[in-house]
């Protein structure tokens, strides 16, 4: 038997929900393939440009195979063929999309035996390889789809939000930001006025998911925190966030750790505006950029 899947790129903490929230993208997305073989272990194939390694122990998708074989005890092994189109270090759920496809691709071929929670967890294995840190803000809306809150880690609680019909639109520009040094740069304290705002927006933002209030989404989608110190690794950062809102945006800002920038639109004509206006900035600066106006998956 031969297991196919999608698994798509995401974009986490939604401006002020740093590692809570996330929502999964229609594109782009990986396609990934999973077959059982006799000999026991993982064996990769990759098929893109991106030079990831293939040893098990040193893949994203590696790891989280080799643990879902333990915890299911199997006695083959998996063979995984990865054709990745999320750019690593893109800020669009690369490692993400790796660790979750293959949780689920796994999860698939040994039929069905594994809960949500079981997946996210074997998939922060893998996040936790690839940037340090066990976080599932793109792990969760990888595999469940829609925005989703991950309430707390320890215990794992897993919130589904209502998805709005909203478009939305990302701008690469052609520069890897790290996420391990987009978290190094952080600062460990918040002042409680910030945390104040920052709280209120994140539920302003929450609530206007659910009640499919636009106003309040855009009014919400604002950080006190996190923005201000990671947007300095983003050229053009405040350039592209002040002419899209200009242009009817609802808002956005730095897709997970960056460089990747989204825009929420509320039709599509608005989105691909939104997207003309982030490709003519980063053209005119000379840096190279994709720009992606889709959904949310
Ligand atoms: N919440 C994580 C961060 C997402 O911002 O570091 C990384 O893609």
């Amino acid at each position: 038997m031969k297991v196919k899947i999608k698994s798509p790129g995401t974009v986490a903490n939604l401006v002020c929900g740093f590692d809570i929230l996330g929502l999964a993208l229609k594109a782009p997305y990986d396609i990934m393939e999973f077959e059982i073989i006799d000999q026991p272990g993982v064996v990769i194939e990759n098929r893109d440009a991106f030079n990831l390694p293939t040893e098990p122990e040193k893949n994203v998708a590696g790891v989280v195979l080799l643990a879902a074989i333990e915890k299911a005890g199997f006695n083959k092994g998996i063979r995984v063929t990865i054709e990745k189109h999320i750019k690593p270090g893109s800020g669009l759920g690369s490692s993400a999309a790796s660790a979750a496809g293959a949780a689920v691709g796994a999860n698939i071929l040994l039929g069905d035996i594994f809960s949500t929670d079981d997946l996210v967890q074997l998939a922060m294995i893998g996040e936790k390889l690839a940037t340090g840190v066990k976080h599932a803000d793109n792990i969760t809306p990888c595999i469940l789809g829609g925005i989703t809150l991950i309430r707390s880690i320890h215990p794992l609680d897993i919130v589904p939000i209502a998805s709005p019909d909203l478009f939305v639109t990302v701008v690469h520009p052609q520069i890897e930001v790290r996420t391990a040094d987009a978290r190094q740069i952080l600062r460990k304290q918040v002042y409680l006025k910030d945390a104040i705002k920052q709280w209120g927006n994140i539920a302003g933002l929450v609530a206007g998911f659910m009640t499919n209030d636009r106003g309040l989404i855009g009014r919400s989608l604002e950080d006190v925190i996190i923005e201000p110190v990671r947007s300095i690794l983003i050229p053009a950062f405040d350039e592209v966030k002040a002419k899209c809102k200009e242009a009817g945006a609802l808002g956005g800002g730095i897709s997970g750790s960056g460089p990747s920038i989204f825009m929420l639109s509320e039709n599509e004509a608005t989105a691909q505006m939104v997207g003309d206006i982030m490709k003519k900035v980063y053209d005119s600066i000379g840096i190279e950029n994709y720009v992606y106006v889709t959904t949310i998956a």
